[in-house]
Parts: structure tokens; sequence; C-alpha cells
């Protein structure tokens, strides 16, 4: 058998020996972009090393090098191009998902896979998940792989490079949706009933129910925009709370129905079948709730409409705009951030919080500053474990605290 050529085999007419065997081996492969680190001494050398990764490696096409650490606002690394085609976009594989990411704009990790898969293979089915500082989507994509059967994830990133790629990489990943029960009861459904349907919009309708990309400051998209129109009820019962009937001549009705916008008698909640036939019609109709006597509710775009699942539950608008898991993968500043999550937590939400930690204040560091902020806002909270998932600097590592938020007493 032929011997696999090697770094050194390339570099050897070209290089002292001494260099090449300086050279660190590794390096970051995201999607067919190869991203090196380069020792200041070996700099000169760079675009040989390059080449010769080139050469050794078909499936790399770019090479680029780290310039600098992670800084700013948007944790992003400045990237010098070494060799091979001049670009920065690419799409990248894990675990069964498809992300296009541009590392030297919009934060990403590869060596993060591991841990973004054991993470998600926790969530259970029903939970609505919020992934903070969400980038291009990975935590997003790989929970919608690992749980399909969530009720709703949400998202938000600051950075807008991040939120664009974000929301390409949701028509890369439609399909995943294709795997969730609801999607096979609702299309099992329309066909037993012989009402007439489309996949792809069934699919692309459910995306938009299911999940949303937020541009902006954690702070103040939680604030501001992470909420339902509410007003006072100004409607009398009329036969346009019509899901009352019997599904199919439901169906018939709201083929034809003239208003763009319909009323809908949620004060027992609905069944499932009515969500089908809401879905079905997600992008034509705009929806108004009654939800008590006193209030009507207006879902004005994707993101309210999407709170049709909490409410056919009964769950009042605040409820259904609360989270039962919140992801915050961002270790340098994540826990000034607590005060949003909790204010976001329904009883009993997982929180699963980045932190960076010298090795001698782990776990303390972490376990305080998640105490402190629970304390000042109120909130009673259990950890469960904090766990070291990769080392920043020599004595200095990212960790993933994992609690549980128990009771609040101030809102
Ligand atoms: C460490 S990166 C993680 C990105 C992504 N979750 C991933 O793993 O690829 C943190 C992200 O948080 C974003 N970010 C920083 N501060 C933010 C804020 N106040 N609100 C929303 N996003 C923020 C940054 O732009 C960056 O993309």
């Amino acid at each position: 058998m032929k011997k696999k050529r090697t770094l050194k085999d390339v570099l050897k007419d070209k290089l002292p020996e001494e260099i090449i065997s300086q050279i660190n081996r590794s390096f970051e492969l995201v999607g067919d972009i190869a991203i090196l680190e380069i020792e200041e001494e070996l700099r000169e050398y760079e675009n040989d090393i390059a080449k010769a990764l080139l050469e050794l490696n078909s499936h790399i096409k770019t090479v680029l090098r780290k310039d600098g650490r992670h800084q700013g606002e948007f944790r992003v690394q400045n990237m010098l191009w070494l060799a091979g085609e001049k670009k920065e976009e690419t799409v990248y594989l894990e675990h069964g998902i498809r992300l296009k990411v541009n590392p030297a704009t919009v934060y990403f990790s590869a060596r993060l896979s591991t841990e973004r898969g054991q993470l998600m293979d926790k969530l259970k089915a029903g939970k609505r998940a919020l992934i903070m500082f969400s980038g291009c989507g990975p935590y997003t994509f790989v929970a919608l792989k690992k749980q399909p059967n969530l009720e709703r994830i949400d998202s938000i990133e600051i950075n807008p490079e991040g939120h664009r790629l974000a929301l390409e990489n949701v028509n890369l990943n439609k399909n995943l949706l294709k795997h969730s029960n609801f999607f096979k009861e609702m299309t099992e459904f329309f066909k037993k009933e012989e009402i007439p349907y489309r996949e792809n919009t069934l699919l692309s309708n459910l995306n938009r129910a299911k999940i949303h990309f937020f541009c902006g400051d954690v702070r103040e998209v939680c604030k501001k925009n992470l909420k339902i129109s509410e007003q006072k009820a100004y409607i009398e019962v009329t036969d346009n709370w019509i899901f009352n009937l019997e599904a199919k001549k439901c169906f018939e009705k709201l083929s034809t129905y003239p208003e763009p916008n319909l009323t809908l008698d949620a004060r027992q909640g609905f069944s499932k079948e009515t969500l089908f036939f809401l879905i079905h019609f997600f992008d034509t109709f705009s929806f108004d709730l009654l939800i008590d006597e006193e209030k009507i509710v207006h879902l004005e775009n994707d993101y309210e409409k999407g709170h049709l699942f909490s409410i056919a539950k009964k769950q009042s608008p605040k409820e259904a705009r609360e989270y039962d898991e919140i992801f915050m993968p961002l270790p340098k500043d994540a826990h000034n951030f607590l005060d949003c999550a909790f204010s976001l937590a329904a009883p009993n939400c997982q929180v699963h919080m980045y932190d960076f930690v010298h090795d001698e204040e782990f776990p303390q560091k972490t376990k305080q500053r998640i105490s402190e902020a629970a304390a000042k806002s109120g909130t009673e909270v259990e950890i469960k474990e904090i766990r070291k998932v990769g080392q920043y600097s020599p004595h200095k590592f990212r960790v993933c605290a994992d609690f549980v938020v128990k009771k609040k007493t101030l809102d």
C-alpha cells in the first residue's frame, strides 16, 4: 500500500527541518475551510504551510489563520486568508444539520460540537426553548434535530451577520420539523379527511410557527419584542368563531372565508385538529383570540401566531411567553443577563449558562455569580451541575452551569 504523504514530505525541500518539527499539526476544520493557529516565529513560513495543507487534503478548499483572540461584543476573531479559494463562508455539517457559517464575521466553533450534542440530547418533547446569543444558529438547529417535538424555539443574536446566516440556516434545515409528531399527525389527518394540502407549504408554515430568530440585544429583545399584543374585548360572540364546527365543515368554511382576520374563541383552549387548520392557514389569516371574557389577544406576526400552540393548551399570554429551557452560550458575559433569564423562566425552567472561570475558582465563582443574581431578583434556584466543557487558556476553563429556576418572588 502506498504510504500517505505527510506535511514533512511536502515541506522538506522548502523549509528547514527544525522549522517543520515546530509546526502545530492540528487545525480546526469548518466545512471546507481549515483554520490554523501559527506561532509568531513561524509566520514567515505560513503560506508554505497552508499550501502544503491544501496539497495533502483535497476536501480543504481554503486555509485561513486566526489573527488574535475573540474580541468585542460579537466575539469574532480576525481571520487572515493564507491559501486556496478567497472566501470566508462555507457550509458545515454536524449532528445531521447544515449550517452556513462565516468564521470571519460571526462567532463559530466546530470544537463545541460534542458539547452541543450532549446538551441537546437531554431536551424533552413539548418544551419551549430560548437560545440567547445564538450566532448563526448551531444550538438552535442541533436542538431541533435532537428534539423535533419542541413546542417552539426562539433565538436572539445581536450581530446582524449572525442573524442573516441564521435565517438562511432555517431554509437549509427546514426538513427537521418533518420528523415531528405534530407534522406526521397533521398530514395523516388531512389525508384521512381527504383535505387537499401541499406538504411544502405546511412544512414551511410549521417552521414559521415554531422557529423564531430575533436580531438585537438580549436585554432589549426580551423587554420589547417578546410579547403578544393585548387589548380589551370589544367583540360579542359571532359566527366567525367557527372552531366549534366539526373538522371538515370548519375547513370548508375557512377556505371560503372572506375576512383576512379570524376571531377565535380560545376560552376553552382548542383541539389539535384546530391547530392543524390554523397551521394550514398560517400565512393567509391573522388571528384574534378571545382568551377570557375581558381580553382579546391579537396575534400579529409569525412569533405571536406561534403562541397558538400554548394558547391551545389554555396557557395565558404571559405563560405563552415563558420558557422551559434557556441556553446562554456566551461564557464571557452570560451571568450579566441572568435577570433576563429569570424574568422569562417558566416554573422549573432549566437554565444552561456558560461561564469562564480560573482553575482555582472552579466551581465556586460560577456558583456565586448565579446565587448573587438570583438573590438580587428574588428568585430561588437549584444548581444541578457545573462542568468544565473546554479550556480557554492555560488555567481558564469554559464551564456550563445547569440549574433550575424554582420560584420567583419578584416579577
Ligand atoms: C460565544 S458566541 C456564541 C454564538 C453561538 N451560540 C455559537 O455557539 O456559535 C456569543 C454570541 O453572542 C452574541 N452576543 C453578545 N452580546 C449579545 C447581546 N447582548 N445580545 C445578543 N447577542 C449577543 C455575539 O454576537 C456572539 O455571536
